[in-house]
């Protein structure tokens, strides 16, 4: 039996037999304003609440600027991250810089303190953007997932890409999960939808099912049709 984690996001755990797989590595893949970080954050909050301390790791905002991008859900950020539920961890490119060359200690150091379960990197995209080269910018990035992976944390990982999911890179075969996030024009509105590419060991939704993003967050709708009116 494989373990699975949910990830308290209404509707999606369903879609994937109940949770990601313990100890995976997920994309997040989607434009931007699909609402990437809040799927993640939100992954993290309702870890912390169940007793499994969660690392947002950013580098792309600074800890406050997340908080209060996030604020209007009142998902009390602060009061988490008070408790050591929540770490959140800014790391701009002249940390990233130390951080490689200390085989990235800072990262594994916080992992360790606060037993850390659940793991977020936001972005794949501003992390590699560190690198000159594509070799480089791959390497580097498989070595944040398996320097995590010795802890059984389970990552998600986003990465800013427009809504074609058919240019599949090399991140997509090497991760275990690739979930995508729509924010597509339908007539003169766009509508918001989720899709799971792929999830090892799991019989997932193949359809792409509506989300929205209300008042307390993602809310995914798996029995919806997102071409149709919902
Ligand atoms: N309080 C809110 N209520 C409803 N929608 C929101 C709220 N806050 C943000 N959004 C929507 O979420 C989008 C940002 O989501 P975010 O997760 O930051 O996107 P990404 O990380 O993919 O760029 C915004 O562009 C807006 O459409
Ligand atoms: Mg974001």
């Amino acid at each position: 039996m494989v373990e699975r984690v949910a990830t308290g996001i209404p509707g999606f755990d369903k879609s994937i037999q109940g949770g990601l797989l313990k100890g995976s590595s997920n994309l997040i893949v989607g434009g931007p304003g699909s609402g990437k970080s809040i799927f993640c954050m939100q992954f993290l909050v309702n870890g912390a609440k169940a007793g499994e301390p969660g690392l947002y790791v950013s580098f792309e905002e600074d800890e406050q600027q997340l908080v209060q991008n996030l604020s209007p859900f009142s998902w009390g950020l602060e009061d988490l991250a008070k408790q050591g539920k929540l770490v959140l961890k800014y790391f701009t490119p002249e940390h990233i810089d130390i951080f490689i060359k200390s085989s990235m200690d800072p990262l594994l150091d916080v992992v360790r303190q606060y037993n850390v379960r659940r793991v977020v990197i936001d972005s794949a995209t501003a992390y590699q953007m560190m690198f000159d080269t594509d070799y480089k910018k791959r390497v580097h990035l498989l070595k944040l997932l398996d320097a995590l992976k010795k802890y059984e944390a389970t990552v998600l990982i986003t990465t800013e890409r427009g809504t074609s999911a058919d240019e599949f890179e090399l991140m997509d075969f090497l991760a275990n999960g690739v979930i995508v996030l729509y924010n597509i024009r339908k007539g003169s509105e766009r509508g918001r939808g989720i899709e799971i590419l792929k999830m090892r060991s799991t019989k997932h939704s193949q359809r792409i099912m509506p989300m929205d993003i209300g008042s307390s967050g993602i809310t995914v709708y798996p029995d919806a049709s997102f071409y149709s009116d919902v």
